[in-house]
Order: C-alpha cells, then structure tokens, then sequence
C-alpha cells in the first residue's frame, strides 16, 4: 500500500458553523484529490472549553495531548483562523503555545485565514506567518484569504477563491511529497 501523507489541519474558529471550518475543508477535499492521506481536523470550537483550562501541557486532557502531538508529527499542517482583532484567535494561539517549539521545524504549513472584509487580508503574512516562522517551520508562499463576500453563507461562492485554494494545493503537494520523503531517508540512514 503506497504511504499516506498526514495532514493535520487547526481551524481556530470558535463558532459553528464556520466559514473558516468550510475553507479547511475545501483544502483539504483537494488535498485528498491529489494524494493519499490521513486527515485529522482540530476544530477548537469543539473543544473550547477544555483547551483553555489546560495552562499548560501537562494538564491537557488525553484528547487534547492526542491533537497536539498529531500537530508534532504531520507531514503537512494546515494553519487556519478567522481574524479576531486583526489577528488569529486567542484560542488557536493558545494552542500551539503548548505545541513542542522544536516539533514543527522544517514542517510545510499552509496558512488559511477568513474575516469579515478583504481589509485584514494581510492577517497571513503579518500574524499567522511569524508565528510559524518562530517554529522555524516552511510556510508555504501561498496562503489563502477569504472574505465573507467569497461564502454564500457558509458555502464558497467565489471563482478566485476556488482558484486561490487550487493554487495552495498546488504548490503545496512537492512541499509536502519531498518532506514526508526527506523524513524516511533520515529513518533509514
Ligand atoms: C470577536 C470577533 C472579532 C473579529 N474581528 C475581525 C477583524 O478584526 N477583522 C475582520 O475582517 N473580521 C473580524 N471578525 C469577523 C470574522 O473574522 C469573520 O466573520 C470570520 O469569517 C468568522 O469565521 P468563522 O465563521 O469560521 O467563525 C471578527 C469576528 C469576531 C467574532
């Protein structure tokens, strides 16, 4: 059976539905077009209440610990928050605080964010990328925005959305072909 890529993706919203949760989504169904892969989603808007009473790593609860070392071990993470005050949420913050700072270092990850309007678009490039530069991970270049004109509701309704997301995939699926393969030599050697 040929090897299956894991994909962890983190939606940071915190409501229900999410148009956040639906752009993770929609990556992912690409992803799972052009690769076999093992798919895990972290919705923290289902587990809200337990993440913020873990202060630190040690107290997560079982499920909670389970996610973040799925995090640690992706091949592929895909890094997804509505804007908040200009920035990801608090709570998509709080978790990759507890995630091992040296555990994503050279991981591709595919920045995802959704707001209200196109004016906070640049949230990807100056929120969501330095935090994961600060893991020393590979953000991929392209990250895809969404504004709430792109969703009817909560479905896409956008032609440069979809394109937009084709094209993160896109480029994404090298990224992440020649780490999870650079990850077996190192195994093997
Ligand atoms: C507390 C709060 C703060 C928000 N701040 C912003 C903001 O600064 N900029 C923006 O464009 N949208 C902002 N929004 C709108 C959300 O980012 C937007 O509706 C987003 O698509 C919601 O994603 P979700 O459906 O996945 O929860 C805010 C919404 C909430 C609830």
């Amino acid at each position: 059976m040929s090897k299956k890529y894991k994909i962890v993706a983190v939606s940071g919203s915190l409501q229900r539905p999410s148009r956040t949760l639906v752009l993770v989504h929609s990556l992912l169904s690409a992803l799972e077009a052009a690769l076999p892969v093992e798919i895990r989603v972290i919705d923290l808007g289902e587990i809200a209440g337990r993440l913020s009473g873990a202060l630190t790593r040690s107290q997560a609860p079982a499920d909670i610990e389970e996610h973040i070392r799925a995090i640690e071990t992706a091949d592929l993470v895909i890094a997804a928050s509505p804007v908040y005050r200009a920035s990801y949420t608090g709570l998509f913050k709080h978790l990759f605080d507890l995630v091992h700072h040296e555990a994503l270092i050279d991981v591709p990850v595919l920045l995802a964010a959704t707001g209200g309007s196109e004016r906070h678009a640049l949230v990807i490039d100056h929120q969501l990328r330095p935090l994961f530069s600060f893991f020393q991970a590979r953000t991929l270049p392209v990250g895809v925005y969404a504004a709430q004109s792109d969703f009817d509701r909560y479905e896409i309704a956008s032609e440069a959305l979809r394109t937009r997301i084709a094209l993160a995939v896109d480029r994404a699926v090298p990224q992440l072909v020649a780490r999870a393969e650079n990850v077996t030599a190192a195994l093997v050697v």
